[in-house]
């Protein structure tokens, strides 16, 4: 059974809750620092471009401090250099048009990018090419004038230097990334650690030590005040806990005590046998005082080895084994009435037409009697047995015209040894029929008793249950 299945451990460390919560965390903020990342880089990128343009339009306005417009190739050198740029060029709002460099003298030119359109998407797609550009492109860029939005700037460049300010610029982002993601985790792990599968391991391992050892008293489970989900599953955990450790132990208290039982009614018998041989003998006693008590004294004690019989019977009883068969219920009523479950002064009515069942035919002839001789017992005058089909059931309908229950034996009617009314009687007649009914998927209740009668009624399937 469950109890010999070998004890679960707790898992190793790498295998734990916290570790996959460890893992998952830096997980995801990996994740969310890439969109964040991809964006950035392209807003970098822009800004690079910018700036570019911006120190080529200061390179370009030397121009205008000479007359003509013209510097020494010296200068213009300088000039280029210092904005890094192949060419500069300038158009004012007033037409009027500025030049750094020879144009004739530039590479050809690989890509070309206007500044003033950028959407995002067209930003991030220029931005992923730079990045993954092998070569060292020329490009060509167009913009605006920061300081007047009408003067347009174009400058030629190389790529190279970008894509390296590029790299750079995804290094430091990545590394910032892992040092966030580091501290967001562990920050993450920590709470959850402590909220959370701290907890639940402390109840993995109550409930490891309840199924070893349930009755072990030493180390209860700690409730901690919370009243989210793992404080109630902790509540109901150690309510569980406690009330099967309370009914485990009544219930090895009634097995011990059915054991004691059953061992009082086995030698009570055998005590009592004797007293019967010895009684038997009184009946025939010349003493005419004797005589006449000796018959109440033979009865009282084939009362008390009833009694035991039937408590030994019940002890030693195991589950019910069914031997179903088709019969019809008038000849099981007349046997009853024929085997004299109904004494002398009741008569046993039948009306139960021609209904037919399957069942087992022994084990409902006991149901029966035991109900036909309560109803004797109790003083009924006429007990009438009636059935009728339901659908695939057979209802039986056992009615009396006795005194009914006593308010005793109403409170614990189906319970063994604990509903009897009268001197005598063990308790077990209605319990044990009540188990057999139950045995074939069907019940026995107690529909109605007051001064007038009393009605049990017997439930069952009118046909055995498929397999
Ligand atoms: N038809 C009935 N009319 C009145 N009282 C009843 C009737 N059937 C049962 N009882 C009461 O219910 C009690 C329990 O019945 P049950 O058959 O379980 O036990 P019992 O008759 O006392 O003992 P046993 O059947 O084991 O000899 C009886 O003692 C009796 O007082
Ligand atoms: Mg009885």
């Amino acid at each position: 059974m469950a109890m010999n299945r070998p004890r679960p451990k707790l898992p190793v460390l790498w295998h734990s809750l916290s570790a996959r919560l460890l893992v998952l965390t830096i997980a995801f903020v990996m994740v969310s620092e890439v969109l964040i990342f991809v964006p950035s880089i392209a807003s970098f990128r822009l800004k690079y471009l910018e700036e570019r343009l911006a120190a080529a339009n200061i390179a370009v306005l030397a121009l205008l401090a000479t007359p003509d417009a013209m510097v020494s190739d010296e200068l213009e050198m300088e000039l280029l250099s210092q904005a890094g740029a192949y060419v500069i060029g300038m158009k004012r709002p007033d037409g009027k048009k500025l030049m750094l460099g020879m144009e004739d003298k530039v590479p050809a030119i690989d890509a070309q990018f206007d500044l003033r359109q950028h959407g995002l998407f067209r930003s991030v797609r220029d931005a992923v090419v730079a990045l993954v550009q092998g070569r060292n492109r020329i490009l060509r860029v167009v913009g605006v004038s920061p300081r007047h939005n009408e003067t347009e700037v174009e400058i030629v460049i190389d790529e190279a230097p970008l894509h390296d300010a590029m790299l750079d610029y995804g290094a430091q982002i990545l590394a910032v990334s892992i040092v966030i993601s580091l501290v967001t985790a562990s920050l993450v792990y920590l709470a959850l650690q402590w909220w959370m599968v701290r907890p639940i391991r402390r109840m993995t391992e109550s409930m490891i030590a309840f199924r070893g050892d349930p009755e072990d008293l030493s180390r209860p489970l700690r409730v901690e005040r919370r009243s989210d989900e793992i404080g109630v599953a902790q509540a109901e955990l150690a309510e569980m806990q406690a009330g099967l450790r309370a009914s485990l132990q009544q219930k090895t208290r009634l097995a011990a005590l059915g054991t004691a039982v059953t061992k009082i009614s086995h030698d009570l018998r055998n005590m009592l046998a004797t007293a019967q041989l010895v009684s038997d003998r009184l009946v025939s006693s010349a003493d005419p005082q004797v005589k006449r008590a000796a018959p109440t004294l033979v009865a009282a004690i084939d009362r008390a080895v009833d009694l035991c019989t039937r408590t030994l019977d019940f002890t030693r009883e195991g589950p019910v084994r069914l031997d179903y068969r088709r019969f019809a219920l008038k000849g099981l009523i007349h046997e009853i009435g024929a085997d004299g479950f109904a004494n002398g002064k009741t008569e046993l009515v039948d009306a139960v037409g021609d209904i037919e069942l399957e069942a087992d035919r022994d084990q409902l002839y006991r149901v029966l009697a035991n109900l036909v001789r309560n109803a004797s017992e109790a003083g009924a005058v006429e007990v009438t047995v009636s059935a009728a089909t339901e659908g695939e059931r057979v209802i039986i309908e056992v009615r009396d015209n006795g005194p009914g229950l006593a308010p005793r034996a109403r409170q614990n009617l189906f319970t063994p040894f604990a509903g009897s009314g009268r001197a005598g009687g063990s308790g077990l007649g209605l319990a044990i029929a009540r188990e057999l009914a139950h045995a074939h998927g069907g019940d026995l209740s107690l529909v109605s008793s007051d001064a007038g009668g009393t009605l049990f009624r017997i439930d069952l399937p009118a046909r055995r249950p498929a397999a």
